[in-house]
């Protein structure tokens, strides 16, 4: 059996694996260049970012910036609207945006403007800035705007080389698994080195965790990929069904067995049977079940002629199998045949780091779906998916995105567009949260509601545009 081991690159065709955190826990390589004409302001963000861990360089005109641009990939710009020709009208800062524009149409821009000219920073905005900052900045925020912004940069590249991949894929039926986060690492890696045996495994986790994407990955790194993989799930079959549903029957089998019928573990053969929801195979089919697996052999249900088999087993289960177990409900011996491996697919909220990829992925199928232009969300709608507990993981991340998609009306999605209410986990927590965490998580409603926009929301907060800041400043958001 191959052991790609994934570390060293060799991945197998169908797991994507980034070498880069999409949080930019900023490595060295990640490289902001800072412009402004004022040596002390130049000083003061070298050190903040330096001490950050992020590679700096500055530059004190837009000359200089031009010129940096041209020999070197910045995953962000940080540029002041006004220089030493001209101090307050910012023209010369909305000139250089438009100038580096004009050279890279994705490098993530940050306009520094003075306290109070928020007109300046709209025009910078419209001009496509990401985001700005006062002066004097807070450095958390200036800090929280940079990761977002950078980290949204990154997703947004890799997003587009993995639709290109999946282009690829999706012409041969390969499934995408995107799972970059820790938490995943060990799947992968498990995935990576099982996949391609005759191991049988079972593969556990929550609703919607993505375990039907696990099979699917496993099938199609094996030798059997050429062959079928048949799905059976055990929930929701009668018992009666389900056993001819698995092992065929002949005709005159019982009353309505009107002709013969292959079984999915025939169907299987020399390929892989999925078995979906294995904890909710009967008890008396568990025993028939296991004979199958031990020695690949069955007979039709009304028929006394063995036939033999030739299928990999993998299975699925949300229920937590060695309760049943205890419980007399499942099969010991059966268990045992069934996780040779065990994957254990981990909820969403434990791998946050997949989520702006996975989001960006679902926008652009449902995008080409419903045929809407949309580049991206904005930095609210990206955080709110960030601070959701996601009881329904990735399905419900899905979904969510799908609605968006829908109702989304710009060019990015927005956080309104999501329909995700403040979790009942947070209602429930109420008691216990000091005011400040209850502020916070008001003032993230209320901005969720209106898309992000600050104006509606400190109305409907009852406090001033300023004082809204301000709380954003503090609070980090
Ligand atoms: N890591 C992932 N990368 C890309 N898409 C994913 C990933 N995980 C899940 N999905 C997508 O999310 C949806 C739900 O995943 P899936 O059906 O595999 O979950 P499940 O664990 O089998 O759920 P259930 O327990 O309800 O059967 C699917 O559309 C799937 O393609
Ligand atoms: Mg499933």
């Amino acid at each position: 059996m191959s052991t790609p081991i994934v570390e060293t690159g060799e991945i197998p065709y169908s797991v994507k694996i980034e070498a880069k955190s999409p949080m930019p826990s900023p490595s060295n390589r990640t490289r902001i260049l800072v412009a402004d004409d004022q040596a002390d302001v130049r000083e003061a963000l070298r050190l903040l970012l330096k001490s950050e861990g992020f590679e700096t360089e500055t530059v004190a005109s837009p000359a200089a910036v031009l010129a940096a641009l041209d020999t070197r990939e910045f995953d962000s710009i940080l540029i002041d609207l006004n220089y030493a020709r001209d101090t307050t009208s910012g023209q010369e800062g909305l000139d250089l945006l438009s100038n580096i524009r004009a050279k890279d149409g994705a490098v993530p821009i940050i306009v520094m403007t003075a306290w109070g000219s928020l007109e300046l920073a709209v025009e910078a905005m419209r001009r496509g800035a990401k985001d700005f900052v006062q002066k004097q900045w807070e450095n958390n925020r200036l800090l929280a705007i940079l990761k977002t912004q950078i980290e949204l940069a990154h997703a947004i590249r890799r997003s587009q080389r993995l639709e290109a991949e999946n282009r690829l894929l999706r012409a041969d039926g390969r499934p995408t698994l995107i799972a970059e986060s820790p938490a995943m690492r060990p799947v992968i890696e498990l995935i990576a080195r099982v996949g391609p045996s005759d191991a049988n495994v079972l593969i556990t986790g929550d609703h919607g965790t993505g375990k039907d994407v696990v099979a699917r990955t496993l099938h199609a790194l094996s030798p059997r990929s050429g062959r079928p993989l048949v799905t059976v799930n055990a929930g929701g079959l009668p018992e009666g069904i389900f056993e001819s549903e698995l092992f065929g029957h002949v005709k005159g089998a019982f009353t309505d067995a009107k002709t013969d019928r292959v079984g999915r573990f025939e169907l299987a053969d020399s390929g892989t049977l999925f078995l979906d929801e294995i904890a909710n195979v009967p008890m008396n089919l568990q025993a028939k079940l296991l004979r199958a697996l031990e020695t690949g052999e069955l007979e039709r249900v009304g028929s006394s002629t063995t036939r033999r088999v030739d299928v990999r087993i993998l299975s699925a289960t949300n229920a937590d199998i060695s309760t049943e177990v205890r419980a007399g409900k499942f099969r010991e011996d059966l268990l045992f045949r069934l996780n040779t491996i065990e994957i254990h697919v981990p909820p969403l909220r434990e791998r946050k780091e997949d989520i702006p990829l996975l989001a960006l992925h679902f926008l652009r199928s449902s995008a080409q779906r419903y045929r809407k232009n949309l580049a991206g969300f904005e930095p609210v709608a990206l955080q709110l998916m960030l601070d959701h507990p996601w009881p329904g993981n990735v399905r419900e991340l899905d979904h969510s995105v799908e609605r968006a998609v829908l109702l989304a009306e710009g060019e990015q999605v927005r956080a309104s567009d999501l329909g995700l209410r403040v979790s009942r986990d947070t209602a429930l927590r109420l008691d216990d949260m000091g005011l400040e965490d209850v502020e916070r998580v008001l003032i993230q409603k209320a901005l969720a509601r209106f898309g992000g926009n600050v104006s509606h929301a400190s109305k409907a907060l009852g406090l001033s545009r300023s004082a809204l800041y301000r709380r954003l400043q503090k609070y980090n958001l």
